[in-house]
């Protein structure tokens, strides 16, 4: 419809700028009605943001609607393959393509078309769009799926006896911080299935380090640990204190040798004389 009002405005005999400036104006307004109609047919609710945990259950909901003919859900993880699950109503049949085992029909889809997934893993990452045809119109809904993995953290000390915090595999980084302030700059390790570890090690211009706490700040929950590390000695200390005995022990010999050789002679001499 639209470009058979746009051909019969082209007609008209305006300037050609004219033209193209009440061209576009028309088409936006033709452009509006459209989109408007269209909310207005199928209902449309548009998207939705659903964060999830790792190995927790999550529930997608699709239309209100009843007498529904047909439902289909349409999933397509950033990772792998495209899966479908259906329903007809005339049939009464329900199929599924490539779905795996954990994502199902919360009830039975005549009554609820409501989507559950139990176990939840990162790679169900993704967007699901439940599109619905019913007596009354037709409706869709796209829920974006953002699968959250809470990082394991360790806090130990290191051989300097320095604490190094770890925040291994989370999604997303996590943020470490220190209950005194520290200085360093934490390293980030990316793994190829989207987490991330995050490595700090506690840099203070104190050395009262009787006792550390480490915080990890994460969307799936935060943590906190504490430890007490012993700085220990400097190496270079532990060198100098070897050198510096091999060194006092050879004087020692050295005297030694000088005074057996003092004695001797002297006792030579005292012989002879
Ligand atoms: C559903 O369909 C039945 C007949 O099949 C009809 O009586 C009822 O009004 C319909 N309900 C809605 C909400 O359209
Ligand atoms: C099923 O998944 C595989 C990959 O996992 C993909 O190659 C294939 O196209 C999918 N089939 C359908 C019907 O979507
Ligand atoms: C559809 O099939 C299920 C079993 O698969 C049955 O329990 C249900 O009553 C059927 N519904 C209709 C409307 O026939
Ligand atoms: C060192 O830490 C202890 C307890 O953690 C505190 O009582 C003491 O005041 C601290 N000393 C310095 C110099 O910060
Ligand atoms: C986690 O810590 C951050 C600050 O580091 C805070 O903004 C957030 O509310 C905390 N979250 C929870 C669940 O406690």
């Amino acid at each position: 419809m639209g470009s058979s009002q746009q051909a019969g405005w082209c007609k008209k005999p305006t300037s050609p700028t004219n033209a193209r400036a009440t061209l576009e104006a028309v088409r936006k307004i033709v452009d509006t009605i459209v989109l408007l109609t269209i909310a207005v047919v199928t209902g449309a609710t548009g998207n939705n943001r659903v964060t999830v945990t790792v190995g927790s259950s999550s529930v997608l909901t699709c239309s209100p609607k009843s007498n529904i003919t047909m439902v289909t859900w349409k999933i397509n993880p950033k990772v792998g393959g495209f899966c479908t699950l259906g329903y007809r109503a005339d049939q009464n049949k329900t199929d599924r393509t490539n779905c795996s085992d954990s994502i199902n029909w919360k009830l039975r889809p005549d009554h609820d078309p409501t989507l559950e997934m139990r176990q939840v893993e990162i790679a169900h990452e993704g967007d699901y769009t439940c599109e619905v045809v019913a007596t009354d119109g037709n409706f869709y809904k796209t829920h974006h799926l953002t699968v959250l993995a809470p990082p394991r953290l360790t806090l130990y000390c290191d051989d300097h006896g320095v604490p190094v915090c770890e925040a291994a595999a989370g999604k997303p980084p996590a943020q470490i911080s220190w209950v005194l302030e520290s200085t360093s700059i934490p390293k980030e390790d990316a793994h190829d299935n989207g987490t991330v570890t995050v490595l700090s090690k506690f840099t203070a211009l104190s050395t009262n380090r009787t006792n550390t706490t480490c915080i990890v700040s994460h969307p799936a929950g935060n943590q906190s640990k504490s430890i007490a590390c012993r700085p220990s000695e400097n190496i270079t200390c532990h060198l100098c204190c070897v050198i510096f005995s091999l060194a006092s022990l050879l004087v020692l010999l050295f005297l030694l040798a000088v005074f057996h050789l003092y004695t001797f002679c002297d006792s030579r001499t005292m012989r002879n004389q």
